[in-house]
């Protein structure tokens, strides 16, 4: 048999196997047999690599580096959902749709899903083909994940992924990456174990793991997909109702969760809702309640949305889980602004289906209202999003010979004497040389939300800071190899990566830095606000309380803590030490929207381009107005080829569609901007 069938016949042999065990849980081969499969086809694509598609099961170990996510704007908005938290007001949402409804039409039925907390995913794919894969961002606009979504196994990369149905000629679906509870908790175990970040629950952990510009972490943390929703359908069957699109979805190979059902009478629905509390407690993902539709979209769409909900959907929510256990010590952490927290060490313990051993506390005045002690048994709170929290002591369980807590005298990290402000609940520590302070400013400085220093997370904060290498934030921009090559588990290579993401970050623009400098109350919408007004820090150095007041979202208090802090001689040198490193804190002139000179044309790309990689080509043509797919149709206008073109080209030729190099690429941009 010739190399080429027989590839292709091992990559849909094992994306088969693949989907038998990701999707449906449900193998029919032996690991072993599938090793053997996949050998055979890495060696097959080794030897022959003109025939390796980005679609081939190999291809899902990533290791695609990018510089960058680039932004993508979604077919429609990703609207979210208005909630219901007890069958009262799930049955008052009902109420309000009803009575917009014909009186003559009778009840709709409805699709009671998971609310499954992950991170949202739209899904593009173009005659069969996963082209583009994005988050829900604002709603409008995503970022493009493409290359992490292609290392997540249960995402079809090719639909059907088996016979049966036909490939429609473009889906958009929706869907919902998580983690499962059990790899949440072992991935935590390992990268404690390593010495690495833990994260605080599954959802944050899925969004870490997709949101990586670095594609081999991705592939390497264990996520799940579910697909809830048909965003836009061509080419296809007509969809009548939720039921027939997650039916459809199933058909063509998608996870669908089992936990769907479709009820014609409300009140079984609203027992189902209550019912299936106990439920959730035994799965092994994490659903922060379910997903009441309605089923049919003709009746969908005569309602409508208020604002960006639905009214045809809500979420029915449960209440955060709760369990008891033993507090085992208060610690106390010192904030980036010096405040003092008090935290909980708490025996492990399971809640909804997580274990936790942290909690926080707080403040001072907290514990004391409570009077929760050392060696109390105490109820502890975990909501999805925020850190668990202790709620309280339960009393009848607390032992003999505890005694009531209170705040050190002294800060736990520097020693000097804590304060507590006339009138404020916090305590802080005020001594600006506090090391756990500098530790915690870094930390939000390299943060993903500021300037997002991959590699540099609150480890590094810490050693970089223990070391004296980091006297303040600028200092990061000082770091030297020398200094870091000889600190333990810093090889070359890593202190290469991290001094280019350090340099790299120099160039996000001042908004982000004025956010990851960390003034009190300027978060980045105060920060873009900031920015846009003043163009520059040095501008925004110079406002005064009267200037910064006149701009709208800025009230007095804001005013005064943006003077205060540029008023201090530290934090001058500090933006003084940060131009001088080069960190970019001038705004770019905004550029007005350039012509489109690709405009209502449609490219493929394939194989090696000499200057960009495919990414970069597809940001390039959507920029100046063209639409990328990912297969070559009788609808394709150019084929960009570079070296090692293989199918995409033969069918290119086939079809008689013009074949352009990298170079030519650039020439229809530029000939046309000047035509
Ligand atoms: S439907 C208009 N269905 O929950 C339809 N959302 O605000 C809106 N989610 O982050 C979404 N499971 O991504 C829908 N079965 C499900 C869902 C679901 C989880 C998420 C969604 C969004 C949030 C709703």
């Amino acid at each position: 048999m010739d190399a080429a069938k027989r590839i292709q016949e091992l990559q849909e042999q094992l994306q088969y196997h693949i989907y038998r065990y990701h999707v449906l849980d449900d193998p029919v081969i032996s690991d072993d047999a599938y090793d053997a499969l996949y050998r055979e086809l890495q060696e097959l694509e080794a030897a022959h690599p003109d025939l390796v598609s980005p679609d081939s099961p190999t291809q899902r170990i990533g290791g695609q580096i990018r510089a960058e996510f680039t932004a993508v704007q979604h077919p429609r908005p990703m609207l979210s959902l208005s909630n219901a938290f007890n069958p009262e007001e799930l049955r008052a949402w009902r109420d309000r749709f009803l009575r917009l409804l014909p009186a003559e039409q009778p009840e709709p039925a409805y699709v009671v899903e998971p609310k499954i907390d992950g991170l949202t995913v739209v899904l593009h794919y173009v005659d069969g083909s996963f082209t583009l894969g994005a988050t829900r961002g604002d709603g409008i606009r995503g970022e493009d994940i493409t290359p992490n979504l292609r290392t997540v196994k249960a995402l079809p990369l090719g639909i059907p992924v088996t016979g049966g149905a036909q490939a429609p000629a473009r889906i958009v679906v929706r869907g919902e990456a998580y983690m499962p509870i059990d790899a949440f908790e072992d991935f935590n175990r390992q990268q404690a174990a390593a010495g690495k970040r833990t994260y605080a629950n599954p959802r944050n952990t899925a969004a870490g793991s997709l949101r990586v510009l670095d594609t081999a972490i991705t592939a390497s943390r264990p996520l799940k997909l579910f697909c809830y929703q048909v965003i836009e359908l061509e080419g296809g069957p007509e969809l009548a109702s939720q039921w027939q699109a997650l039916d459809y979805l199933r058909e063509l190979g998608f996870p669908v969760s089992n936990h769907n059902r479709r009820f014609v009478d409300f009140d079984e629905l609203v027992t189902y809702c209550v019912e299936w509390e106990d439920v959730r407690e035994t799965l092994n993902f994490e659903a922060d309640g379910l997903v009441i539709k309605i089923d049919d979209f003709a009746t969908q769409e005569r309602l409508g949305a208020v604002g960006n909900a639905p009214r045809w959907a809500t979420a029915y929510k449960y209440p955060a889980p709760e369990a008891v256990t033993r507090l085992n010590r208060i610690v106390v952490n010192v904030g980036r602004t010096g405040t003092l927290n008090p935290a909980a060490e708490l025996e492990p313990v399971r809640i909804g289906g997580v274990t936790v051993s942290n909690a926080t506390l707080h403040n001072a005045d907290y514990v004391a209202e409570r009077d929760i002690r050392e060696g109390d048994m105490v109820v502890v709170k975990r909501a999805g999003e925020v850190i668990p929290q202790v709620l309280g002591p339960v009393l009848e369980l607390r032992p003999e010979g505890t005694q009531p807590w209170h705040m050190p005298e002294r800060c736990p990290s520097c020693g000097e004497p804590v304060q507590r402000p006339e009138g404020e609940v916090a305590y802080y520590c005020v001594n600006s040389a506090c090391p756990a302070q500098l530790v915690r400013s870094v930390e939000h400085f390299v943060s993903r939300g500021a300037m997002d220093i991959e590699g540099f997370g609150i480890r590094q904060a810490e050693l970089f800071v223990e070391l004296g290498l980091l006297h303040d934030v600028a200092d990061i921009y000082y770091l030297q190899q020398d200094q870091l090559l000889p600190l333990e588990g810093f090889a070359e290579k890593k202190v290469d990566n991290l001094l280019a993401a350090i340099q790299a970050s120099k160039e996000r623009g001042p908004t982000r830095l004025l956010a990851a400098l960390g003034l009190q109350g300027v978060g980045i919408t105060v920060s873009r606000a900031l920015v846009d007004h003043y163009g520059s820090l040095s501008a925004l150095a110079a406002a005064s309380r009267a200037d910064l007041e006149q701009i709208p979202g800025i009230g007095p208090k804001l005013a005064e803590s943006v003077v205060d802090w540029f008023a201090r001689e530290p934090n001058r040198r500090i933006l003084q030490k940060l131009e001088e490193a080069g960190v970019r804190t001038e705004a770019e002139a905004v550029e007005p929207a350039g012509p489109q000179p690709l405009e209502g044309l449609t490219f493929v790309i394939t194989g090696t381009l000499p200057a960009m990689s495919r990414d970069q080509a597809k940001a390039y043509i959507e920029a100046h107005g063209g639409k990328v797919t990912g297969s070559v149709s009788g609808n394709t206008d150019y084929l960009v080829a570079g070296e090692r073109a293989g199918s995409k080209l033969t069918k290119a030729e086939k079809l008689g569609v013009a074949v352009i190099d990298e170079a030519a690429l650039r020439r229809l941009v530029s000939s046309e901007q000047d035509g």
